[in-house]
């Protein structure tokens, strides 16, 4: 029998919060689908569990953990403020206290946020990534000769497909221009341009800190999709569930991969976690071309845990059930070694 925890589940909130503000409303909504299937489990594994929501204080934080005084923190905060680009901060403030928290630690979450520096890494230590041009806002909209049509272009720090349409996919200079100086002003970022790799969508999901479990891998497949059509997982065909029947769009386990490949894109996507340096659990996207050359796309530190996501279904399939995922994800969370 495995020692019982006192655990705080920590959440953002997109208004302010109080200590002991009441979330049932909010926990029973789809976009709070996550925290409680989280919270669910947590309560199968009869750990004492807690639960915050922030929005942009931190203070809220540090009483709990004075007043609850948590063994650990299951963190699914992944904004403050309503800015997706503080999560590391939120981490960063975890890591002062020295108290055990699950998932990715700071580093690791600004090397991946970071579309640009996640790639040159990599593609330093010759994992294939495709060729790329950062455009801060402000600078002249340029594209370098050398990266070649066709491009997508991006949000350089997004996540959840933010940004991404299929006018994301460009294939003249004036097409180019005109999505950049878009991302630019509507999205008030600044924008990473990467050459187009066609071909299979495949999500692994892996799990640990020095030895790490990969899962069965799944796949994004375009069933109704013109086959010299763009494949791309934008943000309607993420999360527009009509757009996603029309397109017959579905997430599935990726079949027909010789295992000699599994084998290879296992290994890949293992240095992958280590280089960026992942802690916990994450989900990498990459594309398989007709090849069978893997390219990198994406790492996600601390992906999606709701029970119907990737992650979670991956895990399932590996024989952990939802409850044992988040029990491992917490043990994992307790023995990662934070600077
Ligand atoms: N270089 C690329 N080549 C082909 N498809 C891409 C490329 N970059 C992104 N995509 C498509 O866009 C989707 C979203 O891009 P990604 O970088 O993962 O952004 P997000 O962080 O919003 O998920 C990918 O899942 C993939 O379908
Ligand atoms: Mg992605």
């Amino acid at each position: 029998m495995k020692k019982k925890l006192k655990v705080l589940a920590l959440f953002d909130a997109i208004g302010p919060t109080t200590i002991d503000q009441d979330l049932s409303a909010e926990l029973k909504t789809p976009d709070w689908k996550t925290e409680a299937n989280v919270l669910a489990a947590l309560g199968a594994l009869a750990h004492t569990t807690e639960h915050l929501a922030i929005f942009d204080d931190l203070d809220l934080l540090r009483q709990k953990l004075e007043s609850f005084a948590p063994d650990v923190l299951f963190n699914l905060a992944d904004q403050f403020k309503n800015n997706r680009g503080f999560d590391q901060n939120i981490v960063s403030f975890l890591e002062m206290q020295g108290l055990p928290f699950t998932g990715c630690g700071a580093t690791g979450l600004v090397l991946c946020k970071h579309k640009g520096i996640s790639k040159k890494i990599l593609s330093y230590h010759r994992i294939h990534t495709p060729n790329f041009v950062v455009i801060p806002r402000g600078q002249r909209i340029a594209r370098p000769r050398q990266l070649k049509f066709p491009l997508l272009v991006k949000p350089v720090k997004e996540e959840a497909s933010y940004g991404i349409a299929q006018a994301s996919f460009v294939e003249t200079d004036e097409q180019f221009r005109e999505r950049v100086a878009f991302i630019h002003e509507k999205h008030d970022g600044d924008v990473i341009a990467e050459e187009y790799i066609a071909g299979r969508e495949l999500y692994v999901s892996l799990m640990g800190n020095m030895k790490l479990t990969v899962f069965p891998i799944r796949e994004l497949v375009f069933r109704e999709v013109p086959p010299d059509e763009p494949k791309i997982a934008t943000y309607r065909a993420k999360w527009d569930e009509e757009y996603r029947k029309r397109w017959g769009l579905e997430n599935q386990f990726a079949e027909g991969l010789d295992p000699a490949l599994v084998a290879r894109i296992e290994q890949t996507c293992k240095r992958i976690c280590r280089l960026l340096t992942i802690d916990g659990y994450a989900r990498i996207d990459l594309r398989l071309t007709a090849a069978n050359e893997v390219y990198f796309i994406e790492a996600n530190p601390n992906p999606i845990l709701a029970e119907d996501e990737d992650f979670a279904q991956s895990a399932a399939k590996a024989g952990l059930p939802y409850p044992q995922l988040i029990d491992r994800i917490i043990r994992h969370g307790m023995k990662t070694l934070r600077s």
